[in-house]
């Protein structure tokens, strides 16, 4: 748990994702829950009971999904400003989708050589977005904020408050106080080429 974004690892394949928990459905599994600043609560009302997380003290919880689907949830526990933006997505898929699902999160993507997406990997690696975020296969190998490597296979933005579409990618990227004030993710005062750039980057990246 972050203020206000949830970090997700898959410890034996090494796969890092954020807000979406990918499952495979049917099977039970271990979930280890530490938070690295308040208290926040993993509670995904269809799948189980609540359950904190608490810096300094991990706790562990079963997960498991009867069915395939999607299963929405929430922090449960009042964490500052936008907790009521740190929405969960459990996607519980059949074994061999959830397979796939991890293979491609393994994925380390070329960087692009040409057009804007080759103009967007240079932002990106020289403005600040590399002291907060990952891009597999880059020098930027920050937590802070999201894994950015497969954002655009996400279905959301900012834990919950937009769609994920490259429009709304922009317009994030334009003013991210404007959708979750008080988040981590700062107004960079890019330019709207500046922002073409970088959403063409991260969609690219996921095109591969
Ligand atoms: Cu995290 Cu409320």
């Amino acid at each position: 748990g972050h203020q206000w974004w949830w970090e997700i690892r898959y410890p034996s394949s090494g796969a890092s994702t954020s807000n979406e928990v990918h499952i495979p459905a049917g099977e039970k599994m271990l979930v280890r829950l530490e938070s690295i600043d308040v208290i926040h609560d993993f509670w995904v009302p269809e799948l189980g009971r609540k359950i904190d997380l608490v810096p300094g003290h991990p706790n562990y919880i079963w997960l498991v999904a009867g069915k395939p689907g999607v299963y929405l949830g929430a922090c449960a526990e009042f964490c500052g400003d936008q907790h009521a933006n740190m929405r969960i997505r459990v996607v519980a898929e059949p074994e061999a989708e959830f397979r796939k699902w991890l293979d491609g999160q393994l994925v380390i993507p070329r960087t692009p050589t040409g057009g804007i997406a080759a103009d967007g990997a240079k932002l990106f690696q020289t403005m600040a977005c590399m002291n907060c975020h990952t891009i597999q296969g880059t020098a930027a190998a920050a937590r802070v904020g999201p894994d950015l490597t497969h954002l655009a296979d996400r279905a959301t933005i900012g834990a919950g408050v937009l769609t994920n579409t490259p429009e709304n990618l922009s317009k994030w990227l334009s003013n991210p106080q404007r959708y979750k004030q008080g988040s981590f993710m700062p107004n960079m005062k890019l330019s709207d080429s500046e922002v073409k750039s970088i959403v063409a980057y991260l969609e690219a990246l996921d095109e591969q």
